[in-house]
């Protein structure tokens, strides 16, 4: 490993660590070809925290060459073998959980200990597919007397990972993990708002003893490095988390190249329905917890919660409550519950949105401000009496602000609740199991939570429905997006 391309840098904390900012190429930290650079910033207080060489196409083709070159041996690499590299780097990532945590919060704006939280989450996901690794079964078919035929789950053989901000060290093991376990080689590409922890994943997988190219990391923006790997002829399956127009481009571009496999998860809108048979108190406590987590950040928040009239004043009293509890400040900082938006670009578009929910007739219950300061910090927000067609109602904010709505019946709620172009979440806050298990059932969505938000662990499989997203990650559902059924037919 070269370690020239690591810079110092004193975390809050007092820890001195190094980070790389290379690109991790064929088992190396390199320079990117064009020799340039972007800075990373720390959202909490708008400072430059290190330059990271950033990719572009010719650098993603260095990586596809570098992914082809280890495929021919890792694909004869058996599936006991691979689990036993993933575990090892799950256990590495567990080890250096400090140092990670620290500059994921330092890059992104999580709280330390949320931070903390995914990087130990993020080694189970590993662990788990690790566990998987030896468990990729076909079948066999006797069709007639003259036929044996059996199927083979193979890999695809070169692919790529395109993820977020929101949640790093997650989307990166949601994609590598399977994707190795499937018997694949993976290039990920990260946020160009987040680039640090997925290079030391990076230089972690390596020590973890994977073979060089197996698992390689790109920084870099979306439009260059991004559209590459969706243009490269010679990646043959790319999983995409993000925005919905994004995730669109990615489709036609592998429309327009080689049709490479496409799975993508996009986010939403999600409803929480809560009924006046409910525990109140949960559902504010929770619905308030899990909507702010992550500096309200997340993919499957609980953006639209439609609380049942007759408890309507009660709930909503509660959960302003709940929120209004919350402290915002450094992620490093003992007692602060909420820390920055991750950019200013993001920060400004929060603040935009505050501004239409203002203007479009919802009524501002709390907050609705950003902070004054150096980082990029807002109120925690609620409106309620949102206009069901209005802007902050309809489109995905990802920033805290919340719309709470009233409703009359479970049918009324149900349709409101599924009038939207998104499917990835929805929750019931209710008492009455057959309620629960019936509206389950009737909301249009990938994942429904009952008297609980925000649970995802590896086992269950997570994705959307309609405009959320193509195919599922986690599970053992997501190894068919990480491989390809070939049937063999024998003649006996
Ligand atoms: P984005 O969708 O532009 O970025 C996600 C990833 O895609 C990043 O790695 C980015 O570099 C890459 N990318 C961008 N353009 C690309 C292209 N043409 N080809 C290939 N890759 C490309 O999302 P962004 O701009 O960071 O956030 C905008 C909005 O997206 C947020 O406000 C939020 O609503 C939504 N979002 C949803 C997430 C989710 O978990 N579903 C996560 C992050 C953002
Ligand atoms: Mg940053």
């Amino acid at each position: 490993m070269t370690f020239e391309d690591q810079v110092e840098v004193t975390l809050p904390t007092g820890e001195k660590t190094k980070i790389h900012t290379g690109l991790l190429i064929n088992g190396q930290f390199v320079k990117s070809k064009n020799g340039k650079k972007f800075p990373t910033v720390n959202p909490a207080n708008g400072q430059v925290i290190a330059e990271i060489y950033e990719a572009d196409k010719a650098d993603v083709d260095d990586a596809v060459q570098a992914a082809k070159a280890a495929y021919k041996t890792w694909r004869h690499v058996d599936g006991a073998e691979r689990g036993k590299l993933l575990s090892k780097f799950a256990d590495l990532m567990d080890a250096n959980a400090k140092t990670i945590a620290a500059i994921e919060t330092l890059d992104q704006g999580k709280l330390y200990g949320i931070s903390l939280f995914h990087t130990h989450a993020s080694a189970s996901t590993l662990r788990y597919y690790a566990g998987l690794s030896d468990k990729i079964h076909g079948k066999t078919m006797m069709d007639t007397n003259k036929f044996f035929n059996y199927t083979r789950h193979e890999p695809y053989g070169v692919t790529a990972g395109i993820i977020p901000w929101n949640y790093p060290l997650d989307m990166w093991t949601m994609k590598v993990g399977p994707a190795i376990a499937g018997g694949n080689v993976i290039i990920i590409k990260t946020s160009e708002k987040t680039p640090l922890t997925g290079l030391i994943l990076g230089a972690l997988a390596k020590e973890a003893g994977f073979p060089d190219g197996v698992i390689q990391v790109l920084s870099g923006f979306g439009p260059t490095c991004g559209q590459a790997l969706a243009e490269h002829p010679e990646i043959s399956k790319i999983a995409f988390t993000g925005s919905g127009r994004t995730g669109r481009r990615i489709l036609e571009t592998s429309a327009k190249s080689n049709l490479k496999k496409v799975s993508l998860e996009l986010g939403g809108k999600s409803p929480a329905l809560v009924f006046e048979d409910a525990d109140l108190d949960l559902a504010a406590n929770v619905l308030a917890g899990t909507f702010y987590y992550n500096n309200a950040q997340t993919c499957v928040a609980s953006s639209r919660i439609y609380v049942q009239k007759s408890v309507a004043d009660a709930f909503t009293q509660k959960f302003t409550a709940a929120a209004q509890a919350i402290k915002v400040g450094s992620p490093f900082a003992e007692g602060v519950t909420q820390g920055p938006i991750v950019d200013d670009l993001q920060f400004n578009q929060v603040l935009k949105y505050i501004d239409a929910g203002k203007q479009e007739g919802g009524k501002l219950v709390l907050g609705g401000n950003k902070i004054a300061g150096d980082g990029y910090f807002i109120e925690p927000t609620v409106f309620s009496n949102v206009p069901e067609t209005s802007k902050i109602m309809t489109e995905e904010i990802f920033g805290p602000v919340v719309c709470v709505n009233t409703f009359e019946t479970e049918e009324e709620v149900t349709e409101r609740a599924n009038n939207t172009t998104y499917g990835l979440a929805a929750g019931v806050f209710t008492k009455d199991l057959n309620r629960a298990v019936r509206v389950s059932s009737n909301l249009e969505a990938g994942t429904i939570w009952v008297n609980q938000w925000l649970n995802i662990t590896p086992q269950v499989p997570f994705g959307g429905y309609k405009e959320s997203g193509i195919g599922r990650e986690l599970g053992e559902d997501a190894l068919k997006e990480w491989t390809q059924i070939k049937s063999v037919k024998i003649a006996m």
